[in-house]
């Protein structure tokens, strides 16, 4: 790929509408599991920046674990089956799961893994994601927790890859249309 420096795209999101953002979601989360203990379960590799800042503004008790799902093609844009590469650690059963991810896009990636997170019978299963493209969707699923409804367009930064490049970027930022998958 050629590699279009991520200071010539355009900013959608600044680090500090993000920080206040994830700042609500996490005082939400910390109000609707007061009292109570969560698993953060978070997608690899996009959802580690979101999962990071989001527990931390979270006051409940809160554990991490981690699960890896298949990308297809360099672009990253889930081309309909998904496999799991990595799962959880822990066992989930009769414990309070929210599981975190980057985007919400086409909704294959988190129809599965709640699919196969509800198979280990937790006692409850929400879903927070930074970013929600809702205009793609192709199977019925909402995200209890929303960082921002964005329009159709490829995004990069604060987890978010192109062909795994631009995950450091700090901000959220519009990939032109040259470079977009
Ligand atoms: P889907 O909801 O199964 O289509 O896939 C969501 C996944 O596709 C996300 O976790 C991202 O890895 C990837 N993805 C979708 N849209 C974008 C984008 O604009 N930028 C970067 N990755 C994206
Ligand atoms: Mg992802």
């Amino acid at each position: 790929m050629t590699y279009i420096p991520a200071s010539d795209m355009e900013v959608l999101l600044s680090t500090t509408e993000i920080a206040n953002r994830v700042c609500e979601l996490g005082q939400q989360i910390s109000t609707d599991y007061h009292g109570q203990s969560v698993v953060l379960i978070g997608v690899l590799k996009g959802a580690a920046m979101f999962l990071s800042d989001l527990a931390r503004s979270i006051e409940a008790d809160a554990t991490f674990d981690f699960v890896a799902v298949s990308s297809y093609g360099k672009g990253s844009r889930s081309s309909g089956a998904v496999k799991l590469i990595k799962d959880i650690d822990n066992p989930i059963e009769g414990k309070h799961v929210i599981l975190v991810e980057d985007i919400l896009d086409t909704g294959l990636t988190l129809s599965f893994l709640r699919k196969l997170m509800l198979q280990h019978h937790p006692q409850s299963l929400k879903i927070a994601t930074c970013l929600d493209k809702p205009e793609r969707r192709k199977v019925e699923i909402e995200a209890d927790y929303v960082g921002f409804k964005i329009p159709n367009h490829f995004v990069i930064g604060y987890g978010m890859d192109y062909a795994e490049h631009y995950r450091n970027v700090r901000d959220i930022r519009l990939m032109p249309a040259e470079g977009a998958p």
